[in-house]
């Protein structure tokens, strides 16, 4: 069994990027003991981080721990430390056993956290990819490029790993380097118009426009990945979070849930190859839509709990919560719903 990556991304914020990740990871995590799971965040919001830690105020004041350390462990330590070429070998001094932090997490989940830091050296990152190569071999742009792209090759104990990064909508410097680390992509719309609107910006952004823009066409991330040969993730799913909600809204989202993956089969006639099973016998946008799509239901109350505690829809078994001492209360029947919805979304991967 070797290495698995995941990269959860659209051009758009609030469509539940964080939310998912949170929920696969955990769940993907309790279903494959035999691998470790390795959440990168590349969010300066470092949402999930907070989720997994266990969310709420707690979970505020553990992260910062993490980030104040003389080695931030986080994602702003790695990638510093990857700059100055300082040794990384050790990545327990990054990546932090879940576990210890929250009792709802099984013990192979693991978090490169977050790090609002990250926002602060996107400047460097930007320069050190700008840079003029010294020689020959020197390739600036494409080692900062790779930086969590190589991490996701490595393990951190016997087992395979599977990574889930989680991204900022922004196409800043380190988004484009949360992409091109994983293998597959990810892509949650919610069901309204800027989101879906979000798809033709993603495949701009990641594969260029027809045309080449005159003046700036050069100087784009897609034509310095054609220029140094890199591989981009192969999309696996669209994600439809929130699209099943309350009788009565179904039908007026089921006409934007036919948009997106409209925008998407048009895409994938004209590029299977950006698809993962590229050759697949899929020749009408319903058969596309089984292979490629997946719908996610509102998860309410049980959302909520699950964010303000950290818990897996798998692990919710009561009936009534507290969230900032407000009582929130949890149907079974909901609970089975969600849980259900994640398991198959992970038997998807
Ligand atoms: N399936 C869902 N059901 C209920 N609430 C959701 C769902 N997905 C996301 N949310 C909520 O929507 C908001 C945005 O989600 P988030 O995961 O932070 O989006 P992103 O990471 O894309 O910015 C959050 O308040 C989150 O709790
Ligand atoms: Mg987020």
């Amino acid at each position: 069994m070797s290495n698995k990556s995941y990269v959860m991304w659209n051009n758009k914020g609030g469509v539940g990027k964080s939310t998912i990740t949170f929920h696969v990871a955990s769940v993907y995590a309790e279903e494959n003991p035999d691998r470790d799971v390795i959440i990168i965040d590349m969010c300066p919001q470092a949402n999930v981080s907070m989720m997994l830690m266990g969310g709420g105020r707690q979970a505020e004041e553990k992260l910062q721990n993490l980030i104040t350390k003389d080695t931030p462990q986080t994602i702003v330590g790695y990638i510093t430390d990857s700059i100055t070429r300082s040794d990384t070998s050790d990545l327990g001094k990054y990546i932090t056993k879940m576990s210890s932090f929250n009792k709802n997490l099984s013990d192979n989940i693991h978090l490169l956290s977050g790090d609002g830091n990250l926002e602060l050296i996107a400047p460097l990152l930007s320069e050190r990819a700008d840079a003029t190569p010294l020689s020959t071999t020197d390739q600036p742009w494409i080692e900062i490029h790779s930086i969590i792209k190589k991490l996701t090759h490595k393990q951190i104990n016997d087992k395979p790993c599977t990574y889930f990064i989680d991204t900022n909508p922004s196409f800043s410097v380190y988004t484009q380097i949360a992409i091109l680390s994983g293998e597959y992509l990810l892509v949650p719309i919610n069901a309204d118009d800027s989101s879906i609107f979000a798809i033709t910006g993603l495949f701009n952004l990641i594969w260029g426009t027809e045309k080449t823009h005159p003046v700036y066409g050069n100087y784009t991330f897609s034509a310095k990945v054609n220029q140094f040969g890199i591989e981009r993730p192969k999309i696996a799913l669209l994600l439809g979070n929130r699209f099943t909600q309350q009788k009565g809204a179904a039908h007026a989202f089921k006409a934007l849930s036919n948009e997106a993956t409209k925008k998407m089969y048009d895409e994938y006639q004209k590029n299977p190859t950006r698809f993962i099973k590229s050759n697949l016998n899929v020749t009408k946008q319903s058969e596309f839509e089984n292979a490629f799509s997946m719908e996610l239901r509102d998860f309410n109350s049980a959302g909520v709990v699950a964010a303000n505690q950290g818990m897996p829809l798998s692990k919710m078994d009561r009936h009534t919560y507290y969230v900032y001492g407000e009582k929130i209360q949890v149907s079974k029947e909901q609970r089975k719903l969600c849980k259900e919805v994640i398991i198959n979304l992970v038997s998807k991967l």
